[in-house]
């Protein structure tokens, strides 16, 4: 029976090969350089003609995978792949889904133009900025959900207790009012409440946490985002619920950019930000990779890695990927 054939690209390695490793295929091997100017040269060395064939990138940073990301679907298609599906656990580029001011992009627009042009077939990705970034691709698209994952480690950890224990003084908090629709299933699969924080963007990458809808007096509040970048939005969210009378609070962030950003001529990290909150623990998933220097005691990572091998082989072999929401996608690999 024909497997999947995987390509990886240099955006996150680790995460590509425990995938692969995960449906248990070789990835297709591939030369991915640079020339001295810094363009991009690939090439797929083994033969993938009539292949149905997964290409692994996350758009983090994002210009130069992103590029990376479009010459492995046009060398794909012009070797003559069956299908092409990218599959790009973090997508870059989302946040700017809009125009909320005058003459300003849509970047997540553009970048799915660019992606379908290119030649994939079809997307498979998790935690988007906003769901119906879904409806920018005119190519058909899987798109999947951490909260699984989050789940098991808060249950494993009992940051979350058994069931029959949980009571009001366990909720989920969305740090922002945008955010509200992102945690309502999780707080149900989680069988607790919610909480939002109302916040303010006074200018890109900085915000302010005005005020809470819901009590969290004497509770463990979890804070679930789609991603961190400056830290901002979960400390002063963390803060806020602390002022408010939680007993403690615990974040999960699917995507953890963990950027650093000027405050007062000096350069600041997310994870500073993070060590220096009232957060206790922030959880993330490995769509981006984790440098030394980024991480830090309170930063736990947990691996989705089965979750997008289960989806690659449910869609390779045209079974439901809805299936892997329901219990732990390790029981489909
Ligand atoms: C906002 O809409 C997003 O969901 C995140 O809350 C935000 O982008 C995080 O950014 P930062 O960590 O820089 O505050």
């Amino acid at each position: 029976m024909d497997r999947p054939k995987i390509i990886i690209g240099r955006a996150n390695l680790e995460l590509g090969n425990k995938i692969a490793e995960y449906i248990g295929v070789k990835p297709v091997y591939r030369v991915l350089k640079n020339f001295a100017d810094g363009e991009i040269r690939f090439q797929i060395k083994d033969n993938i003609r009539g292949d149905d064939v997964f290409i692994i990138q996350s758009t983090f940073p994002p210009s130069e995978n992103i590029v990376e990301l479009l010459l492995m679907i046009d060398a794909a298609k012009r070797a003559s792949a069956r299908r092409i599906t990218v599959v790009i656990p973090y997508y870059g580029y989302a946040r700017q889904d809009r125009k909320d001011q005058p003459r300003v992009p849509i970047s997540a627009k553009l970048i799915s133009n660019l992606i379908t042009t290119a030649g994939a077939d079809r997307l498979l990705t998790l935690d988007l900025h906003s769901p119906q970034i879904q409806g920018f691709f005119d190519i058909l698209s899987d798109h999947l959900s951490s909260d699984g994952v989050f789940k098991w480690y808060l249950e494993g950890e009992r940051i979350i207790p058994p069931k029959d224990e949980r009571d009001r003084r366990y909720l989920v908090a969305s740090p922002d009012v945008g955010g509200v629709k992102r945690i309502e299933d999780f707080s149900e699969s989680l069988s607790v409440g919610i909480a939002v924080v109302y916040k303010r963007r006074t200018k890109p990458n900085q915000s302010e946490a005005i005020d809470l809808i819901g009590d969290v007096t004497g509770a463990t509040v979890i804070i679930k985002d789609d991603i961190i970048d400056t830290g901002g939005t979960l400390a002063k969210a963390a803060e806020l619920l602390m002022k408010k009378g939680a007993k403690e609070v615990h974040a999960c962030c699917t995507h953890p950019l963990l950027s650093s950003k000027k405050v007062d001529d000096v350069m600041v990290s997310a994870t500073e930000i993070i060590d220096k909150s009232p957060i206790q623990s922030l959880i993330v998933t490995d769509t981006i990779p984790i440098t030394e220097e980024k991480s830090s005691p309170k930063i736990k990572i947990v691996s989705i890695a089965h979750l997008f091998a289960a989806a690659i082989n449910n869609i390779h072999l045209e079974k439901s990927v809805s299936v892997l929401f329901q219990d732990h996608p390790m029981l489909h690999l």
